[in-house]
């Protein structure tokens, strides 16, 4: 069975990251969100993935993942290009899936044993969660137990099953997609395609997930994931130098990162080759690779690669790659692109 894990998309929620890398690469607790993807994929058995590229810096994901074999899967990719909807990603697959095939969102994180739902029955299956804002998804209406109608972002509170980022599929949703016309954001609309499957009186299957899940398209978003993945996932591991300092509970540090007259609270993540100096890493805080605290606090936050952060106090905060963050007052909330510089 293949996997086919999205890389698409604007990602106009996330700008300023977004202008220099796709938003499934963004790294939380430690790892880019489509790597947590690619992993729980892996962890169910699938060992063929299928990567569709965006044009927004495709390269870099390309570059980041290469055949698949250090993460222990075979990774064949296809370029969607510009990003016509949800539909037209899939339809790229088809001349490479053969069978029932599994479509996740490579900015969605569901942590949720997939095995059951790979083993549906009918022409399709989807990833069904209870929410609170369903006018922000596709949502699905069940009768007696059975998948009766899909709408993407409803206007009207017709359901309040949200459709999360996972879907598995036959042969035969490619038909139903030739026959698609674009939706009034002018995309080719998986839910539309599903919903064609059921006007033609096909099985649509479904589970309902009853945990935590998390479509990652905004700052608030990633720092959730963070917090929810370093509280899950994270499990004590010193492999960095400890210099004068107090590291108390569940703490990564990585390889060649350097800890010296500090205080780190767990769960938290310290990347390869970062060195935090004088300073308090909050629970919730994920520190990239390269990166430098100095003379700082930071709480609840996620600071990317190759960031220099002096003399400042962040909570809240999302840090693109190479940026500086020096001097400022109390608690400040930043979100900062790559290559920037921030002095206060
Ligand atoms: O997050 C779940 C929701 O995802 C579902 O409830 C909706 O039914 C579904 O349409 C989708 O809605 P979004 O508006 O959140 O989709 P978004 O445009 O953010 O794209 C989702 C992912 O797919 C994201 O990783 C980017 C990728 N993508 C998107 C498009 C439109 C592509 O790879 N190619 C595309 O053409």
């Amino acid at each position: 069975m293949y996997a086919v894990i999205l890389h698409g998309g604007q990602g106009t929620r996330l700008r300023p990251l977004t202008h220099t890398g796709p938003k499934q690469l963004i790294k939380v607790a430690g790892k880019p969100v489509s790597q947590w993807v690619l992993e729980q994929i892996r962890d169910a058995g699938i060992k063929d993935v299928i990567l569709v590229l965006g044009d927004n810096t495709p390269k870099k994901v390309v570059d980041y993942y290469g055949d698949g074999s250090p993460f222990g899967v075979n990774i064949t990719y296809v370029y969607q290009g510009e990003a016509r909807g949800l539909a037209d990603a899939v339809y790229k697959v088809k001349e490479v899936v053969s069978g029932k095939f599994l479509v996740y969102l490579g900015d969605n994180l569901v942590p949720y044993d997939l095995r059951k739902f790979i083993s549906f029955k009918g022409s399709a299956s989807i990833l069904l969660a209870n929410v609170d804002n369903p006018n922000r998804f596709g949502v699905a209406v069940l009768k007696e137990g059975r998948v009766v109608k899909l709408v993407e972002k409803p206007k009207e509170p017709i359901s309040t099953l949200a459709l999360v980022g996972v879907y598995a599929f036959t042969e035969e949703i490619f038909d139903v997609i030739e026959g698609l016309k674009p939706s009034w954001r002018g995309e080719l609309e998986i839910t539309d395609a599903i919903q064609s499957l059921i006007d033609e009186g096909k099985e649509v299957d479904y589970e309902i997930v009853q945990g935590w899940w998390k479509d990652t398209g905004t700052p608030k978003d990633i720092l959730e994931a963070n917090s929810f993945l370093l509280d899950r996932y994270a499990e004590r591991k010193i492999e960095g130098e400890v210099k004068g300092s107090t590291v108390d509970g569940r703490v990564i540090i990585e390889k060649g990162a350097v800890i010296e007259n500090s205080v780190v609270r767990g769960p938290a993540f310290i990347g390869k080759g970062s060195k935090v100096i004088n300073s308090y890493i909050g629970p919730f805080t994920s520190i990239g690779d390269s990166s430098e605290v100095i003379d700082s606090e930071v709480e609840y936050s996620v600071i990317l690669d190759g960031v220099r952060i002096r003399g400042v106090s962040l909570m809240d905060s999302l840090i693109g790659n190479n940026s500086t963050v020096e001097r400022g007052k109390k608690w400040q909330k930043l979100i900062v692109g790559e290559n920037s510089t921030v002095i206060i």
